[in-house]
Parts: C-alpha cells; sequence; structure tokens
C-alpha cells in the first residue's frame, strides 16, 4: 500500500528549506520546520510569512488560506520534534559530513518506516545514506530555486533506494503540483550538471574583465530568453552553495577543470559577498533577503540616448550581403530612420532582397505593428546596388557576407579603398576572429563586429566585438548605433562565441554527452532544464531548431580556440551530422520532426 503522506519535516530553512516548507503546507501537509536555532527559525519564518504576503497581496492566495498554510507549520529548533512524521526532508548546507551527521541523527529520531531525502544538488546521496541504518529508505528529493515556484524535481534514488519508496516519493511529487524526474546518483544530477559548468565559466567571463556583470547578464537573457543572466543567478542560489556545488561537482564528476570553482568565488565568500541572501554578491540588493537591485559603484552610467564618449555622427549605413542576417539588417536600420544602401553582387539578388524586406515589413502591418506610411518610409529609406563604389560616403558599414574568412577579407580590403576616412566598418561574424577582418584594411581601428542574432528584426540582442586595435571612438559609435535601433549593445572582447555561443554551446554539447552516456533521456533532459530553470526551450529542442551542423561548426571552434578538453563536441553530435541528421531543418535530429 502507498504511504499517506500526513505530516514532513524539513531541515534547515534557508534559502531552500523555507521554500520546501512553503510547497507542503500550500498543499495541505502538516510541516515540522526545523532549525539550529531560535533566530534561524525566526530568519525561515519571516520568509515564509513574506512570501505568503506577497501572493496574498498579488490576489493568488486568499487570506484565510494562508492563515491556514502558516497554521500547518510547527516551528521548532532541534531534531527532537521530527519523532512522528513520515518523511523529512534535509535542507541544510552542502557539507556532507553535515548531513551525514544529520541523517544519523534523523535515523535515531524518526519513526522505523519514515523515509529520509535530502535536497543536496552535488553531494552523493548514497554516501549520506550508509550514514543511518535503513538505506533504502534515503532518496534525493531535489527541488529548484525558488522551490514555490519551479515545477521541477528531481527524484534521486541510489542502488538501494527502495522501488516502493520511489514510486511513493513520486507519487507525493505529483500530489504537490510538481513534475519529477527519476535518475540515478550522480555529480550535478540533470540540471545542475549542465547548469554549473556554464556558471562558472560566465563568472570567469567577469573575472577576466572580458565583459561587465550587466552585459554578460544581458546577453544571456535577450540572446537566449533565459528568465535570468547567469552572475544573476549566482547571486540567487548563493555563491557559497554554488561553491560548494562546483567543488564537489568537480571531485565526483572526472575533475572537469570547467566545474573548479573560479578563484573569484572563494574570495566573495570570504569576503561575505554571498549574494541575494547577505545583500550583496555580484549586485548590490536593497537589503539581506531582497531580490531587488540598487545601484552601486559598478553599475553603468546611462547617457540618456545623447551621444556618448566621443561617439561619431551616423545617418547613412551601408549593408553588404544578400542573405537571411543581411535582410534583417537592412529592415532594422530602415525601420530606425537610416538612409540605407544595400550591396549585393547583382541585380537579380537586390530583387530578391527586396521582397524579403518588403514581406517582413507586410507582416508588421498586417499585425499592427507598423503603420502602412511607416512601412513606406522604411521602404523609401533603402537603395539598392550591385557596387562597392556607392558606399564611398556611407557613416556605417555592416558586412553580412558569407561566413567565409577569405571572402571577408578581401570584402574589407576593398571597402578600405573605397570608404571615407572616419567610417566605422563592421562586420557580423559570428565565429571568426573580427581582428583578421580589421587586418585586411589599413584602418583597424575602425573596424569593428556587430553580431546580430537571427531573426534580426525580432531578437533585441547585439554583441559588439572589440579587437584589441579598435579605437575607443568606434566603439562608442557602435554602442550609439545600437541604441538608436532599440538594441541592446552588449560589449565583449574578439574570443571565440562571443559571450552568447561560448555560454551556451558547451551547455547543449555536455547536454549530448549526458545523452550518450545514457544517464537519462532527451525528453527528461529538455524537461530538467525547461521547468527547472525556467529555460523557454530544452537543450535537445533548441540544437534541432539551431541545426546540429551549425552547432558542432560553432563548439569545434570554440574547441579550437580554447583548447579546453570539456569542449571537445561530443562524438554522438559528430555521428548524428556525419548521418545527415541536422534537425529540423533535415527532418530529423534528436527528434523525428516528419511525424506530426
Ligand atoms: N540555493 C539553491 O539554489 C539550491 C537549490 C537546490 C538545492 N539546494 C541545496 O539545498 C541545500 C540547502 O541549501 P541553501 O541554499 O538553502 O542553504 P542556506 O545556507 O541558504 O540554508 C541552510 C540552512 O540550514 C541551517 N542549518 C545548518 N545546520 C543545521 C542543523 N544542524 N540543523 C538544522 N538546520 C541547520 C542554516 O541555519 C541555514 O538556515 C543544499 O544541500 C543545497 O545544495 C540549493
Amino acid at each position: 500500500m502507498a504511504r499517506e503522506f500526513t505530516s514532513v519535516g524539513v531541515v534547515g530553512l534557508g534559502t531552500m528549506g523555507a521554500g520546501i516548507v512553503e510547497v507542503f503546507a500550500r498543499n495541505g501537509i502538516d510541516v515540522v520546520a526545523v532549525e539550529i536555532s531560535a533566530a534561524a527559525v525566526e530568519r525561515g519564518r519571516a520568509t515564509l510569512t513574506g512570501s505568503t504576503d506577497r501572493a496574498v497581496a498579488k490576489g493568488k492566495l486568499a487570506e484565510a488560506d494562508r492563515d491556514a498554510l502558516l497554521a500547518r507549520v510547527d516551528w521548532q529548533v532541534g531534531l527532537d520534534a521530527l519523532h512522528s512524521v513520515d518523511l523529512v526532508i534535509e535542507a541544510v548546507p552542502e557539507h556532507l559530513d553535515l548531513k551525514q551527521r544529520i541523517f544519523a541523527e534523523l535515523d535515531r529520531v524518526c519513526k522505523p518506516e519514515a523515509i529520509l531525502a535530502t535536497n543536496t544538488s552535488s553531494l552523493s546521496v548514497t554516501e549520506i545514506s550508509v550514514a543511518t541504518t535503513r538505506p533504502n529508505q534515503v532518496i534525493g528529493i531535489h527541488f529548484f530555486n525558488p522551490a514555490p515556484i519551479m515545477k521541477l524535481v528531481e527524484v534521486v534514488r541510489t542502488v538501494v533506494t527502495s522501488a516502493d519508496v520511489v514510486a511513493d516519493v513520486e507519487a507525493l511529487c505529483e500530489r504537490l503540483g510538481k513534475v519529477d524526474v527519476t535518475i540515478s546518483d550522480r555529480a550535478g544530477f540533470i540540471a545542475n550538471a549542465l547548469l554549473f559548468g556554464y556558471l562558472n565559466h560566465a563568472v570567469s567571463m567577469f573575472e577576466s574583465r572580458y565583459a561587465t556583470r550587466e552585459d554578460i547578464d544581458a546577453a544571456m537573457k535577450l540572446g537566449c530568453g533565459l528568465p535570468m543572466g547567469p552572475l544573476a543567478l549566482m547571486d540567487l542560489i548563493g555563491l557559497d552553495t554554488a561553491y560548494e556545488i562546483l567543488d564537489t561537482m568537480y571531485r565526483r564528476g572526472g575533475r572537469d577543470r570547467r566545474h573548479a570553482p573560479v578563484p573569484l568565488i572563494k574570495q566573495m565568500v570570504t569576503a561575505g559577498l554571498l549574494g541575494r541572501k547577505s545583500g550583496r554578491g555580484f549586485y548590490t540588493y536593497e537589503r539581506p533577503g531582497s531580490p531587488v537591485v540598487v545601484p552601486d559603484e559598478h553599475t553603468p552610467v546611462t547617457t540618456g540616448g545623447a551621444l556618448a564618449d566621443g561617439a561619431r555622427a551616423t545617418a547613412k549605413v551601408g549593408i553588404v550581403g544578400s542573405g537571411t542576417m543581411a535582410t534583417g539588417i537592412i529592415e532594422v536600420f530602415a525601420k530606425a530612420g537610416y538612409e540605407v544602401i544595400s550591396v549585393t553582387r547583382g541585380a537579380e539578388k537586390s530583387a530578391k532582397v527586396c521582397e524579403a524586406v518588403k514581406t517582413s515589413l507586410n507582416k508588421g502591418v498586417v499585425r499592427g505593428k507598423l503603420s502602412e506610411e511607416d512601412r513606406d518610409a522604411a521602404l523609401g529609406r533603402v537603395t539598392w546596388s550591385a557596387t562597392l563604389d556607392h558606399l564611398a560616403d556611407v557613416d556605417l558599414v555592416v558586412e553580412a557576407v558569407v561566413e567565409e574568412l577569405s571572402v571577408k577579407k578581401a570584402l574589407f580590403a576593398s571597402l578600405d579603398e573605397i570608404c571615407k576616412p572616419g567610417v566605422v566598418l563592421a562586420t557580423t561574424t559570428s565565429s571568426l576572429p573580427v581582428i583578421d577582418v580589421a587586418m585586411a584594411t589599413q584602418r583597424p581601428a575602425d573596424v569593428i563586429g556587430l553580431h546580430f542574432f537571427n531573426p534580426a528584426p525580432i531578437m533585441p540582442l547585439v554583441e559588439i566585438v572589440q579587437t584589441i586595435r579598435t579605437s575607443a571612438e568606434t566603439s562608442a559609435t557602435a554602442r550609439a548605433v545600437c541604441a538608436a535601433l532599440g538594441k541592446t549593445g552588449v560589449v565583449c572582447g574578439d574570443r571565440s562565441g562571443f559571450i552568447v555561443n561560448a555560454l551556451l554551446f558547451p551547455y547543449l554539447n555536455d547536454a549530448v554527452k549526458m545523452l550518450e552516456a545514457s544517464y537519462s533521456t532527451a525528453d527528461d533532459i529538455d524537461y530538467a532544464m525547461k521547468l527547472g530553470c525556467g529555460y523557454p526551450m530544452g537543450p535537445f529542442e533548441l540544437l534541432d531548431v539551431v541545426g546540429l551542423d551549425v552547432s558542432l561548426a560553432i563548439q569545434r571552434e570554440l574547441y579550437l580556440e580554447l583548447r579546453e578538453p570539456g569542449f571537445a563536441p561530443a562524438p554522438l553530435l559528430e555521428h548524428l551530422v556525419t548521418a545527415g541528421y541536422l534537425g529540423r531543418k533535415s527532418g530529423r535530429g534528436f527528434r523525428d520532426h516528419t511525424k506530426r
């Protein structure tokens, strides 16, 4: 017979524990909430009251329901209060010895049939379980932060966990309105194994001043549609907890250097900069525990639309190319009021591009996003040409031709001869070194990368790629242009993958490796990232959309430039590409898209 869970215990009422208490109490289950001291109990109680009061204020919870919810919680100091609960979830700091001590104590205190669960993110559930005399009743129940909101629960079964315990916990998750994925005991399970290498990499970008915290976070939010940027997420998780998770994953997960905590994290923990919970981490918060970011000495000064730091005035723009990106970029500039000269390799191509721009603008009209007058005005601003000579007096050139270095270099050499002095020459390359293109001209200081995302009229992000030769004036001009286009420009250095691809593709590659190792299924991995981390698409959905060949090419570039062993493309990805399984475009990738 399935177990009835009428009362549960939660041990540790910090970031996770307080949220877990709320999840149970909201679903009609009595909770004994335990902490180490009266002050810590009060902190946990304040977190729950704050959260439920906010829900009432937002009209998401009736006052009477809040009162009933709070009445279900029995706040206690010390584990002895857990003698008659049916299940305990432990959520104390991520230290094996501490957890083992607590489990030994729980084993002594709790009734024999009680299930003992840990919310650990990275420690071995098996090692925790052997501190008890009932390892078959020990299981991992890994909630995601914030527990009341995130739908996913990873249920971690060890080799000795009883099948009925697993089944009962799965049924409990369902009762709590959660989606569970059941997996075996491996460092980081699904979500953290895929997440923490990415978070650590983002911290290393920040530490090496590759980009600012705001730009790294904006890049991942706007470029990938993530609910928050990696540094803001580190602050939410807590830097002390993140450090422990990375450290354990490094030691348990095959000493992958990408999990060795970036030194800055340890320094911040030592300095008490733990993230939201201490009021300061990568960002500064209104007060400890508050989600509200307040300006500090690192907050960039906005210029309110004025031309910043000696940016050059830009009115006339040349756009070279006739593909998807060029077409989108023409539309973006024309809509923003720039005079545009489109240069393609012939009248036929120009006619095609012109048609594509018209079709896209018409869609805007049909959807009520653009008036007919504005559409006509935008089209009227574009001149169609098949010769670069017409770019002699433009202020900015955006190159969006084929992704081949020799072609781009030849084009930049020609632009160098044709264009007037002072023009900004930009390349939209997504994988080639901008400096190679810059050095094809006699004016590398004027050359910069403007990496638009596809589809350019919709995606709000542009990566502004500065080489070691780019002048401050050129960079300021690029930033001013992005602002005038209504795009968020993020500034970064000239390294493979810039910000977004460098952070995104290794994560996708890791998901393929996880699938290849048969740790989980494509469906469960996709669920884990969507429901546990709020990603708009799971890694396999995204790989099929982006194209497996494109993903493999980007991953190879990253590997070749950085020589990071963990970046080596997953053999399964290579095999699928070889087999012609390229994703949606070929009808089959990780999934079969030919069936409806
Ligand atoms: N922070 C996250 O985003 C996140 C997400 C999922 C899982 N986890 C996991 O949840 C667990 C807790 O992490 P957290 O971020 O909530 O930590 P936290 O530091 O915010 O909270 C831990 C709490 O445990 C209490 N505690 C310490 N020793 C205790 C004891 N002997 N008895 C009772 N309470 C004790 C502390 O007073 C503190 O309030 C860790 O295993 C972590 O890996 C964290």
